[in-house]
């Protein structure tokens, strides 16, 4: 296609000053700016355009008293194109300062202008109010990259990443890289597998984490390791869930877990200030098990009050059945709340399993004495909504406790999450960390019929229970601990198996016969027979941390190209079929004809 208009060269041209640095202060100085043409406005006889690069926005005056040369060809300017111009500073007059732009009380006076590039009408304006459907703008991501917001965050992402190298180099860490062709490392998800055609029918998996790499590097006597890393997980998507995503992933030796947390609340605050935020240290720590009974997750927001269980008031009522849990779950400040809007968190708890209790005073009439109690326990007032749940048919079959109160943790948040605008207690400029330490060693899987590594299978058991390993695996609790913010687990981490002994003993509880041990294992496992330290890391989610450091509710807005929720690229469109004859060098033949449309969004 040719061009619009007649484009100029580059050359020697060198800009002088970017879109958001020039002050009063440069007034009289002849500067030279590159950028985009951001917004036109043509009055005749003087053309205004906002310029606009990475650092902010200048506006540009062509005035044909001036040079009527430049006034004619700033004639030709639309939206996007890339220019140069150089000319004077001014200051404007008093009544004409802008004062919603840094650069608002200057402007140039151009005499000069050059056309480096013109645009296409864009997809969208560059501005941050105009609503755009996501797909519209993955479709074009490199014009959505040109907006304020976006250009924010990815610079925010930037700056952290920066930030925690700096500090982790000065704290004697060594950043050493890991393979991404390797095979495949259990984190609970599915591997992205690479063919191989040196060797066909083989095939190499894409790291769901570095891992057995990082433990290897502490076999090896490295020490102190990180790496801010891509890792790759064939999963289901959602907001705050990427197939390729990036860890700050870490591993120290000769370590116990609050060496690690010493290590990270440091890096945690220096991030934080980077995005401009304050937090408080040392953070909280909870156990599994109190987070279970008071939030019901592993993950809890603490910027909300706590649910409590109230079984012991109501044993000799028909409320309390099997003995399983009965919680009253307070949401503050609520106000008045209809009878519709309780019947849609009772029908929320239903499909959960749980029954709920929406109409406390109804509740009061025939218990007067113990919803007072409750009310007291919970610390609720009458602007508050208080429901009391516990669970509505058979008890469920396994850790029915757990169960009950997961279900309960859920509405707890739902009900947060439907009210926020009134108690404003989800304040995303509140960041509240916390550890959560003690998990179970291990989950019962009911697609897998067996006991999965609830964080990984390397991770160590407390000494106490190492002999339950085999006998009592339900009871066992590991050696590992998770970071959270905001109700958002953003790292997870655990001191590691160092014995050989151990690991075996670990790999048998979770069903793996020596013979599949030491296939998937093997290497790891000789390695921990060649003086093994004892180790421990964490790895923190970058893209979630970054996500609510930037007010955003997705990772895909501090991910310059990420996936749609069914892992397609839009823009590039990928993944996408490959001709036959690369498939037949890979020795590969599809057992399904390549769908003609393959399914995009
Ligand atoms: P884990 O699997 O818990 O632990 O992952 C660590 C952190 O990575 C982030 N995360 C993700 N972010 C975006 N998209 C995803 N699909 C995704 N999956 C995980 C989360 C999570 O807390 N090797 C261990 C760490 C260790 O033990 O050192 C691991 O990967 O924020």
């Amino acid at each position: 296609m040719q061009p619009k208009v007649p484009l100029d060269f580059l050359g020697d041209l060198r800009r002088t000053h970017t879109c958001g640095e020039l002050r009063v202060c440069h007034s009289g100085q002849r500067v030279t700016l590159f950028g985009w043409v951001h917004r036109r406005r043509d009055l005749g006889g003087v053309i205004f355009i906002d310029l606009r690069d990475r650092d902010g926005i200048t506006q540009v005056v062509f005035r044909a008293d001036v040079d009527p040369a430049a006034h004619e060809k700033a004639q030709l300017l639309r939206p996007e194109y890339v220019v140069a111009v150089e000319g004077l500073l001014a200051q404007r007059a008093p009544e004409t300062v802008n004062p919603n732009l840094p650069t608002g009380e200057v402007e140039v006076i151009a005499d000069k202008l050059w056309i480096l590039n013109d645009s296409r009408t864009p997809p969208f304006p560059m501005e941050d109010r105009v609503q755009v459907n996501e797909e519209v703008r993955l479709k074009y991501r490199y014009v959505d990259l040109r907006r304020p917001r976006m250009m924010r965050n990815i610079t925010l992402r930037s700056r952290i990443s920066f930030a925690i190298r700096e500090h982790l180099y000065k704290q004697g860490f060594l950043e050493i890289e890991t393979p991404f062709l390797t095979r495949s490392t259990p984190e609970g998800a599915r591997d992205f597998l690479v063919p191989s055609r040196i060797q066909p029918g083989y095939f190499y998996a894409l790291p769901q984490s570095p891992q057995l790499f990082k433990q290897l590097l502490m076999v090896a006597g490295y020490e102190r390791y990180f790496q801010i890393v891509r890792c790759f997980r064939d999963e289901d998507l959602r907001a705050d869930r990427q197939p390729e995503f990036t860890q700050l992933d870490l591993e120290m030796s000769f370590v116990r877990p609050e060496d690690i947390f010493d290590v990270i609340e440091p890096v945690m605050e220096r991030v934080c200030e980077v995005a401009g935020f304050k937090i408080s240290r040392p953070f909280p720590r909870m156990t599994y098990d109190e987070a279970l009974h008071t939030y019901g997750t592993d993950k809890p927001d603490l910027r909300l009050p706590p649910f409590r269980e109230v079984t012991d008031l109501f044993t000799e009522t028909g409320l309390v059945r099997d003995g399983l849990p009965l919680v009253a779950i307070r949401t503050p400040k609520t106000g008045p709340v209809s009878r519709k809007e309780r019947a849609e968190l009772a029908e929320f708890g239903r499909q959960r399993g749980l029954k709920v209790y929406d109409d406390i005073n109804a509740l009061a009439k025939k218990y007067p004495a113990l919803i007072e109690q409750v009310r007291e326990r919970v610390g609720a007032t009458q602007d508050d909504l208080l429901l009391l749940a516990t669970w509505e048919g058979d008890p469920p079959p396994r850790r029915p406790e757990e169960t009950v109160l997961l279900a309960c943790g859920q509405l707890h948040l739902h009900a947060a999450q439907k009210y926020k605008d009134r108690h404003g207690l989800l304040d995303p400029n509140r960041l509240v960390l916390l550890w959560v330490v003690d998990f179970p060693m291990f989950e019962w899987s009911e697609e897998e019929n067996r006991w999965v590594a609830a964080h990984h299978p390397f991770t160590s058991v407390r000494e106490e229970d190492l002999d339950k390993l085999l006998t009592d695996p339900a009871s066992c609790r590991a050696k590992s601990y998770d970071l959270v913010l905001n109700g958002v687990e953003i790292g997870s981490g655990s001191i590691r198996i160092h014995r050989r002994d151990v690991q075996a003993k670990v790999f048998e509880a979770l069903g793996f016969s020596e013979e599949e041990a030491r296939q998937r294992f093997g290497f790891l496992l000789e390695a921990l027979e060649y003086g093994a330290p004892p180790h421990g890391g964490i790895a923190l989610g970058l893209d979630r941390l970054v996500m609510i450091l930037a007010g955003e509710n997705s990772i895909r807005e501090v991910i310059p190209f990420p996936k749609t929720a069914k892992g397609t690229d839009l823009m590039c469109d990928a993944p996408a079929p490959v001709p036959e004859h690369q498939l037949r060098e890979l020795g590969i033949a599809l057992r399904q004809p390549v769908p003609t449309h393959p399914a995009s969004g």
